[in-house]
């Protein structure tokens, strides 16, 4: 009923407009942890940037693993925040040592790698292995505040995190989750700037009046 109408927004939402980014076009998990790792503090402009790039350089685990840390770091310049790069190094050596080169697939040992929390954790989980985790971060909050909760401020997770287990499209977790990040950047530019609209904006504001009308009948229930 309300789910569908909500996953239906969000998934017509992103086959119309969903954004053309370079880790879309991967299932390898090597490439997927990098993505996640840029993300995590870097625009994704800046980060689509740099990610074909540092990819030629560090093409797999064992590249990554025994390379030197100096030009690892050289290689992250303009993506700040070094310890992400140092840590990523150090997860291609502990996965080439203990895991036979393969990326563990479940969020738990994922989540015992250094700079891989649980958010990442998980979306390496949904992005590499299309598997049906239920996890929340910043775009994924955004929605379901906006939807659910009336874009309320002191949302808690413990609140959310049922409705996200709710909505989860089953059927492809991939899918799903690409469609809510490229929903929450919609609404993060909507809340910085509620009267300037970018020509991208007003292409997409067709889709202001579903939005709307979804979210005036999930507050009905
Ligand atoms: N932020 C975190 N993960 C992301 C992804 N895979 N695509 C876009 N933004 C993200």
């Amino acid at each position: 009923e309300t789910t569908r109408l909500f996953q239906d927004l969000i998934l017509s939402y992103y086959r119309t407009y969903g954004r053309d980014l370079p880790w879309r076009h991967t299932t390898d998990a090597y490439r997927i942890l990098v993505s996640e790792i840029m993300l995590q503090q870097t625009q994704v402009e800046r980060a689509a940037a740099k990610y074909r790039e540092f990819l030629e350089q560090f093409p797999d685990f064992e590249s990554l693993a025994r390379a030197p840390r100096s030009e690892v770091l050289l290689a992250w310049q303009g993506m700040g925040y070094n310890r992400r790069a140092i840590a990523l190094q150090e997860t291609a050596r502990r996965v080439v040592d203990e895991f036979g080169g393969d990326l563990p697939a479940d969020v738990e040992t994922l989540a015992t790698f250094p700079g891989i929390g649980k958010a990442t954790a998980s979306a390496i989980c949904a992005y590499a292995f299309n598997m049906p985790v239920v996890y929340i971060e910043t775009n994924i909050r955004r929605i379901f505040i906006h939807f659910f909760f009336q874009d309320r401020e002191d949302v808690r997770d413990d609140e959310i995190l049922p409705l996200v287990e709710q909505a989860l499209e089953r059927g492809n977790p991939r899918e799903w989750y690409s469609a809510l990040m490229d929903y929450g950047t919609v609404l993060k530019k909507r809340t910085a700037n509620p009267n300037r609209r970018s020509a991208s904006y007003s292409r997409q504001s067709r889709f202001e009046g579903s939005d709307r009308q979804v979210r005036g009948r999930i507050l009905a229930l």
